[in-house]
């Protein structure tokens, strides 16, 4: 497996690569690689003939009070995983080589950044001021760097995966979007790299989760057209669980991330939560159809 630390080196590699006729695809990852990015690799093993995994801990997505110099390093562990899982190539540039401007007088940062509106208003957007502009960007910095013709996104990040399918639409990169389901343990806790960060006991509430958006997701398939009563219905399964504290529970639309007063049948909406478990912040959302009226 090739090994690039220079947007240079690696735009070279990707020339190339694209040179001989192969396609392109890029898994975008902060690493400490889980199964959750695993299932990603190999979906674009499936869809690319040469595959790409970046590994950068962005700081432009992590507020000052987020966990940017707690969050787990380990280049060395990720070289092996990708290499084991037959990855063509890994772009870990530092971060003077991604953000050149970070530090820079006169400036002290960079001056050219990607927003999607709108998009960032509700869900994780509402309390991460500036989490998905600094996603965005890098994730378009990404784009230019590695050269892709697809790339893989998990939909565990629901409302990143739309915020970057419409980025790809309204700039018109010439690069296709895959989302693929969240990768869960047995108990239907999403795999995350920030589930280490939990006690026993919190691991064992933390299956709340899961079991309200599936209650959730059964009482929109069975008719329920009021998004509060959904909402309701989420935050009595999380009360089980004696250390949560729910940060938000919300049903918006799928592509607009907007919440509605009223589900409309065919419409696919997404059930989503953010739950603290001490400073322990964990997501998780399921997607829905209303169903349509018989
Ligand atoms: P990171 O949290 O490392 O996640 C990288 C990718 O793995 C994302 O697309 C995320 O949705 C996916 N992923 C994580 N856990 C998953 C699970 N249990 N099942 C399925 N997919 C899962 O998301 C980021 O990094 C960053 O914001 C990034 C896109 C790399 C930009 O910096």
């Amino acid at each position: 497996m090739d090994v690039f630390r220079t947007v240079d080196g690696m735009q070279n590699h990707a020339d190339a690569v694209r040179a001989s006729g192969q396609t392109l695809g890029l898994v975008p990852t902060l690493g400490a690689l889980h199964e959750g990015h695993f299932a990603l690799l190999r979906r674009a093993l499936q869809e690319a003939d040469h595959v790409t995994a970046s590994v950068f801990v962005n700081p432009t997505q992590f507020g000052p009070d987020e966990d940017y110099d707690a969050y787990p390093r380990d280049l060395e562990g990720d070289r092996e995983k990708l290499e084991s899982l037959g990855v063509d190539a890994m772009f870990a540039p530092s971060v003077d080589e991604m953000y050149p401007f970070l530090n820079e007088a006169p400036f002290g940062q960079p001056l050219a950044w990607v927003d999607v509106d709108r998009l960032d208003e509700h869900l994780c957007g509402a309390y991460r001021e500036g989490h998905f502009r600094g996603v965005a960007t890098v994730v378009t910095k990404l784009f230019h760097a590695c050269k892709p013709d697809v790339a893989v996104f998990g939909k565990k990040d629901a409302q990143q995966y739309v915020i970057l399918q419409r980025l790809v639409e309204d700039l018109l990169f010439d690069i296709e979007i895959v989302g693929v389901p969240t990768v869960r343990a047995d108990d239907g806790l999403a795999v995350s790299s920030r589930n280490a960060y939990l006690s026993d006991d919190e691991r064992a509430q933390a299956t709340v989760l899961h079991e309200a958006l599936q209650a959730a997701k059964t009482e929109i398939e069975r008719g329920e057209q009021a998004p509060q009563a959904v909402v309701e219905t989420m935050d009595e399964v999380l009360a089980a669980a004696p250390d949560a504290d729910v940060q938000y529970a919300e049903v918006v639309d799928a592509r607009t991330l907007q919440p509605a007063d009223h589900l409309r049948p065919g419409q696919r909406v997404i059930a989503a939560l953010a739950v603290f478990f001490g400073d322990t912040r964990l997501i998780d959302n399921v997607f829905v159809d209303v169903p349509t009226e018989t």
